[in-house]
């Protein structure tokens, strides 16, 4: 170990050259060389495109020491506007970024602190069980609508979109018939090797049209969780969209593609499927499971703000640090046999919703979503099945969210 410490280039496992991306192991597998990495060095170094050195951390325990350590700033704009070294254009990064308003995921204490605490009454386990029924019925009245139509139909389109989306606008009180502005400029942020230009352009687009809804909100509260936030007086406009920007963005895609990909994994698990299907007490379990299994929102930002040891490496300070859920997730030191989706296994302790002081806001509602969800579909569609090859479904490798962009799936209609 004394050869890694000190001098990151040093040891015998190959240091990748940018983050290993392709799904050549599987739709639902983190791509083979994160795997072997993780195996073979859980905080390795890691060389950007742009060249800059910093880390990439694979191993569950690493990565829990990661969240959980506040000396990682969050200031790094992750993923929700661009992710430095990946978007093209955007300058190399040698200190925490400036923060936007509003948006305290990429935050640090006491500013995440100010503004998170604002939010958390809206987010409790009480408040969710309160709405638990009207989102059991916002799923139903779609499965009502996909069961009228004809198959085959996109079930991204007709139902893992429209559910989470229609409960985040009207917990927010963002009208849903203006949806076409906000999904469409919202999934710009999450392209890859979306220029920076285009970024700002669909950023520019979402935050107009924000900054007129909580203003309108100031002037005219309603019953929402925007109107409660425009009540604060020490919150400005720009803090509001901000603030409104996040929860939208983060409460429309994460879940959506936790539907779509996981109703994927679940067609490409007959076994798994027949026992959920004949014991539905176990959607919790499963829901918990597919979380671990899929981990949708699997890499992360961070920068060392000091010299931090984790795993036997030295972080240099100034260090930007890169770490997969997903291999954690996936981490045979932490699971028994990870790469197995097994919806009896009780996965706790999984870093889905990540870990430390930014861990999601939203879990209980995205977990209320994903019950409401898988158990409507599989009991009202108890023939569902892909309507094309599984080979030929559309994976979301391009995106910051990992998913599938539609899944076409039929079902025998009754005569
Ligand atoms: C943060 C995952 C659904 C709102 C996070 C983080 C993860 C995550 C991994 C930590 C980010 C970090 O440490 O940098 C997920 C997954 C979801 C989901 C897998 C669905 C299955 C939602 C929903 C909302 C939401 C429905 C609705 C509002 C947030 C917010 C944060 C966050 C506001 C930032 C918290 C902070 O910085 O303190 N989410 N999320 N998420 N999530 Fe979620």
């Amino acid at each position: 170990t004394t050869e890694t410490k000190g001098n990151p280039m040093s040891g015998t496992v190959p240091i990748p050259h940018g983050l290993p991306m392709e799904r050549d192991a599987g739709p639902f597998a983190p791509p083979s060389e994160i795997t072997r990495l993780r195996d073979a060095r859980p905080v390795s170094p890691l060389v950007f495109p742009d060249g800059h050195q910093g880390w990439f951390v694979t191993g569950y325990d690493a990565v829990r020491q990661v969240m959980a350590d506040t000396r990682f700033s969050s200031r790094q704009d992750i993923g929700v506007l661009h992710v430095p070294y990946e978007t093209p254009g955007m300058p190399v990064a040698t200190e925490p970024s400036p923060q936007i308003p509003g948006l305290f995921i990429a935050m640090d204490p006491p500013d995440h602190t100010r503004l998170r605490r604002m939010l958390t009454g809206a987010f409790t386990v009480k408040r969710m069980k309160q709405l638990e029924e009207h989102i059991i019925d916002v799923a139903e009245r779609r499965l009502d609508e996909m069961a009228r139509m004809t198959p085959p139909v996109d079930l991204v389109e007709e139902f893992a979109l429209p559910v989470p989306s229609l409960v985040i606008c009207e917990m927010l009180g963002v009208p849903y018939a203006d949806r076409a502005t906000f999904q469409v400029n919202s999934a710009k942020f999450l392209v890859k090797d979306q220029p920076l230009e285009e970024k700002m352009a669909a950023y520019g687009a979402m935050t107009t049209y924000l900054a007129e809804l909580v203003v309108r909100k100031r002037a005219e509260p309603g019953d929402d969780i925007l109107s409660d936030l425009a009540r604060h007086d020490e919150l400005s406009v720009e803090e509001l969209t901000g603030i409104a920007f996040l929860l939208l963005l983060a409460g429309h895609e994460t879940t959506a593609n936790m539907l779509g990909l996981g109703t994927f994994a679940l067609l490409e698990h007959p076994e798994q499927l027949a026992e959920l299907r004949a014991n539905p007490d176990l959607v919790p379990d499963a829901v918990e499971e597919l979380l671990r299994f899929l981990s949708v929102a699997d890499i992360f930002y961070r920068y060392a703000t000091d010299d931090i040891e984790i795993g036997g490496e030295t972080i240099a300070k100034g260090s930007t640090v890169v770490v997969s859920l997903l291999a954690a997730n996936r981490d045979p030191e932490r699971f028994d046999n990870p790469d197995a989706l097994d919806i009896r296994r009780e996965a706790r302790g999984r870093l889905a919703f990540g870990h430390g002081i930014h861990t999601c806001l939203g879990q209980q509602l995205a977990r209320i979503e994903m019950r409401a969800g898988f158990a409507g579909l599989l009991r009202r569609f108890p023939t569902l099945e892909l309507a094309i090859p599984a080979e030929e479904v559309r994976l979301r490798t391009d995106m910051n969210i990992y998913g599938v962009h539609e899944l076409p799936v039929t079902w025998t209609t009754a005569s």
